[in-house]
């Protein structure tokens, strides 16, 4: 059966970044500035992407901020008629920078959130200052009036913040939060003893989140993603596999989820020189674990095999080293026990774990050995 057309792509135009968050998601081994796509790769990439029928691009990193080009490759993704979401931390941009992306057509921003209070973000985002300096982005960006998403990233050394998260979400003039409990991709992996939240914490988080929907419909859409860990059904990850969106590297590799890199038999192919559209409908990364053929028994024969899609690939492939079982999350995974416990060892082991930060792009090979 042909796929229906991707409706999102994620472009993470560089790997460069000011903060060293211990959860980044990005792959041990990030792509160096001259690896990056030029400007003009990027541009052709924004139009085969409208014309194949993506709707959204979301422009990511890394920072994405520090690409110099960002107005003139947001005024290109414009013009082939993409709409257009910056997914930033702030720093790098200033109001002059800000007014030009408004004049080049940008149409949202997304704002991450490390923490409520600068002793906790500035810590978890290794950059000093950095908590002062978003909110003083958030005035601009409200001044000029992008419509904003926050997007909280929790975790053990920060569940507790939750509320106030809602709360300035309110005060910044965010339609939307996303609260989004760490997802252990990439780096992350590295700090699992240090930000597991506890099974209690993951279970407040619910109850807040339930409640806050409730009194604050009509107000604030609040996006939720659970500690997987603590959970018993698993998540549909990316929509399912080469349903929904493709996400582009800094070099040009065009993968169907953040974190594919992580399963060694797949073959990415580039879009310097293979068209998006053959490699959506023809790339064998896309069609690995499209559908339900690939799927092992448990999924196979479980009424949800349409609804998860057996989970989460690349956490099937962490955790079990498997990319074709059940994610463990699945309590009908073999391997669900033994990723709960785990998940309480981790969780157990107090707030003086030291964090292992983010290296830049040429360091996280080192920092790997
Ligand atoms: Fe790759 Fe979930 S992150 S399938």
């Amino acid at each position: 059966m042909t796929p229906k057309p991707p409706i999102a792509m994620l472009a993470e135009l560089t790997h460069r970044c000011p903060l060293s968050c211990p959860y980044c998601s990005n792959p041990l081994e990030l792509a160096r500035m001259d690896q990056e796509l030029d400007t003009q790769t990027w541009k052709r990439a924004f139009q085969q992407a409208a014309d194949l029928g993506v709707l959204q691009l979301h422009l990511s990193g890394g920072e994405p901020a520090v690409r110099r080009d960002l107005p003139d490759l947001v005024s290109a993704a414009r013009d082939a008629g993409l709409y257009t979401n910056l997914i930033t931390s702030g720093i790098g941009l200033n109001e002059k920078r800000l007014a030009e992306l408004d004049d080049a057509g940008l149409d949202h921003v997304q704002l991450s959130l490390q923490g409520t209070t600068p002793e906790i973000a500035d810590e978890i985002g290794g950059y000093k200052g950095g908590f002062k300096r978003k909110m003083q982005v958030a005035e601009w960006i409200g001044k000029i009036g992008f419509p904003l998403t926050l997007n909280a990233v929790l975790h053990r050394r920060n569940l507790h913040q939750i509320e106030r998260a809602l709360e300035i979400a309110l005060e910044i003039g965010a339609r939307r939060i996303e609260v989004a409990t760490v997802q252990f991709h990439g780096w992350a992996l590295k700090n699992r003893d240090a930000l597991m939240p506890t099974r209690e914490q993951a279970q407040e988080a619910i109850r807040i989140v339930n409640k806050a929907r409730r009194e604050l419909k009509g107000k604030l859409v609040i996006d939720f993603v659970p500690a997987d860990y603590h959970e018993q059904l698993p998540k549909r990850c990316m929509g399912g596999w080469g349903t929904t969106g493709l996400n582009i590297t800094p070099d040009g590799q065009v993968l169907p989820c953040h974190a594919a890199q992580t399963i060694p038999h797949l073959v990415f192919d580039n879009v310097r020189d293979t068209s998006l559209s053959d490699i959506w409908y023809k790339g064998s990364a896309f069609n690995a674990y499209r559908g339900t053929d690939w799927m092992p028994d448990t999924c196979m024969s479980c009424d949800r095999k349409e609804i998860d899609f057996g989970g989460c690939r690349c956490q099937a492939m962490a955790l079990t080293g498997d990319p074709n079982a059940t994610d463990p999350v699945c309590a009908k995974s073999p391997h669900h026990i033994k990723v709960k416990h785990q998940a309480h060892e981790h969780a157990a082991k107090g707030d003086d774990v030291p964090l292992t930060y983010r290296q830049p792009p040429g360091k996280a090979a080192e920092a790997a050995e």
